[in-house]
C-alpha cells in the first residue's frame, strides 16, 4: 500500500525558521510521494485510503546522520573518560570482537531490531573495519525498512593489532571491494566510504579512498574538531595542513567529489568552516556524544545563520540514546550553556530549529526528505501523546515541543512509514474511506 491518506495533528518544517503545524489535517502519500498537507481531501485523492490518527501527532520520520552500530551494545556505559582514551578502553575493544561473525550476528540483531522501533526513518551508519560484518549488518537494516548509508570503517594506523588493517593497500582494496558488492544488492541500504578518523588512516590509506569516492561516486563520512587532544593530534600527525578539515580536504574526502558528513566540529576553525560551506559538507551535531566524552559545545548558531548543510547525529554510543528526540532536546539545552558560558551573541537554538536539523535538515542528504511538502519522499511517525496526559489546554506546537522533551517517540511511537511503506503499526487503527 503505497498510496494512502494519513488524518492527524500534523507538523513538518518549510525551512529552519518555518515549523508548520495543521490540526485535525490530511497528508497523501502517493506512490511513495507526498503530495502535500490539506484541510479536507481534494477531490482528485478521494478514492484513497484514509488511516485514522485523529488526536495523534504526525510528523516526517528522523534522520540520525551519525551513529556506530557495533557501538550500541555498550550503550548508557563507559562515560568516565575524554574522547581518545574512551576509544582505547571501550569503543575498540568492542569493535574488535566484530572479526567474530556470530557476535556481530547477535548484536546487528539487537541494534536493527532498535533502529526498526525507533522514530529514525534515514540514518548514515557507521560498522567496523570488517567488511563481512559489515554487509551482515546492511543486510539487516535493509529488513528493517529503514534507509541507510552504511559504511566499512578503514583504520590502518594508531590502533590495536586486533582493530587494524594490515596495509594502506589491504584497506583500500577491502573498501573496493564492498562498495562493489553493496552498491546495487539493496533497495534501501547504500555503501559509504568512511575513513574512521585522521589519526586512524595512512595518507595513502586517505589517498586511495579519495580516489574510490570519486570513481564510484560514493559518499564520504568521518569524525573532525571534536575533542582538545584529537584535534592537537591531527596537528602533530598532519604539520603540512592548515587545518583538520585540509587534511581530508586535500584527498577528495571534504565533500568536492560526492556528499559528505563530518560528525561534530565543535573546534572547526574560520578556514574549515568555509571550506565546509563552500562544498556543501553536512555537519552532524551530537551533543550527547560531545557532553559524555567531554568534548565540548559545537557552535551550531553559527553555521545555523550561515545556512550551512546541518543535521543531527545520536553518535551511539558516544552518545547513550538512539532517540532523535533526545538529540534534540540535547541540542537545545547545550545551546543555552553555549550561549550563558561561551558567546552572549550566540542565541540559543529554538524549537523550531532543532526539528528542522531532525527531519529536513539531515534529511536532504538522503535528497528531498524530511519534510511533508509536495514532492517529498513519504516518511512519516505517529506519535501517541496522550499517553502524556495534561489537564489545560495546548496548541499544536506546545504538544510537539511537549513529545520532544518528554520522550514521546519513546513511549509513545504508534507508527512509521518510510518511502510509503508502513514500518510499524503498534495497533489496529481505523482505516477507511470517507467517501
Ligand atoms: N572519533 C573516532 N572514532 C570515534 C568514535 O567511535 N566515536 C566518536 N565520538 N568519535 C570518534
Ligand atoms: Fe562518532
Amino acid at each position: 500500500m503505497n498510496s494512502f491518506i494519513i488524518k492527524g495533528d500534523i507538523c513538518y518544517s518549510a525551512d529552519k525558521n518555518t515549523l508548520i503545524t495543521c490540526p485535525d489535517s490530511y497528508v497523501v502519500c502517493e506512490m511513495g510521494v507526498c503530495k502535500g498537507v490539506f484541510g479536507k481531501v481534494p477531490d482528485r485523492y478521494s478514492a484513497l485510503d484514509i488511516i485514522d490518527h485523529s488526536g495523534m501527532l504526525v510528523m516526517p520520520g528522523m534522520v540520525d546522520l551519525h551513529i556506530h552500530a557495533p557501538q550500541y551494545a555498550y550503550r548508557g556505559l563507559g562515560m568516565d573518560m575524554e574522547l581518545l582514551d574512551w576509544l582505547d578502553n571501550y569503543a575498540f575493544p568492542e569493535e574488535a570482537k566484530y572479526s567474530d561473525l556470530e557476535y556481530a550476528d547477535r548484536a546487528y540483531d539487537i541494534f536493527a531490531n532498535a533502529v526498526r522501533n525507533s522514530a529514525t526513518t534515514r540514518l548514515a551508519v557507521f560498522g567496523t573495519l570488517h567488511r563481512e560484518a559489515t554487509e551482515l549488518l546492511m543486510d539487516k537494516l535493509e529488513a528493517s525498512g529503514s534507509v541507510s548509508y552504511v559504511g566499512k570503517v578503514n583504520m590502518d594506523r594508531n590502533s590495536p593489532d586486533t582493530l587494524r588493517e594490515s596495509s594502506a593497500r589491504a584497506s583500500i582494496d577491502d573498501t573496493e571491494r564492498f562498495i562493489l558488492e553493496t552498491r546495487d544488492k539493496y533497495k534501501n541500504t547504500y555503501p559509504v566510504i568512511t575513513p574512521r578518523f585522521v589519526p586512524s588512516c595512512t595518507d595513502e590509506c586517505m589517498k586511495g579512498l579519495g580516489e574510490l569516492s570519486e570513481k564510484y561516486d560514493v559518499p564520504v563520512q568521518s569524525h573532525l574538531s571534536e575533542n582538545p587532544s584529537e584535534v592537537e593530534w591531527v596537528r602533530e600527525l598532519c604539520p603540512d595542513t592548515l587545518n583538520y578539515g585540509d587534511a581530508y580536504d586535500r584527498y577528495g574526502l571534504f565533500g568536492k567529489h560526492a556528499e559528505t558528513i563530518m560528525a561534530h566540529c565543535v573546534y572547526s576553525d574560520d578556514d574549515e568552516v568555509r571550506r565546509m560551506k563552500e562544498n556543501g559538507v553536512y555537519i552532524a551535531h551530537c551533543p550527547a556524544s560531545n557532553m559524555n566524552v567531554a568534548s565540548g559545545i559545537a557552535p551550531i548558531r553559527k553555521y545555523l545563520d550561515m545556512d550551512m548543510n546541518l543535521g543531527l547525529g545520536s553518535d551511539v554510543a558516544g552518545g547513550q540514546t538512539e532517540s532523535i528526540f533526545t538529540s534534540m532536546t540535547e541540542a537545545l539545552q547545550v545551546s543555552r550553556l553555549y550561549w550563558r558560558l561561551v558567546d552572549r551573541n550566540m542565541k540559543p537554538l529554538s524549537v523550531a530549529e532543532v526539528f528542522y536539523m531532525a527531519t529536513k535538515g539531515g534529511g536532504s542528504f538522503f535528497g528531498k526528505v524530511g519534510s511533508f511538502e509536495e514532492g517529498c519522499e513519504f516518511d512519516a511517525i505517529v506519535i501517541d501523546d496522550s499517553l502524556l496526559p495534561h489537564p489545560q489546554p495546548l496548541s499544536l506546537r506546545e504538544r510537539l515541543e511537549r513529545a520532544i522533551y518528554l520522550g514521546g517517540d519513546i513511549k509513545a511511537l504508534k507508527a512509521k512509514y518510510c518511502r510509503g511503506s508502513c514500518l510499524i503499526r503498534n495497533e489496529e487503527l481505523g482505516i477507511r474511506n470517507e467517501e
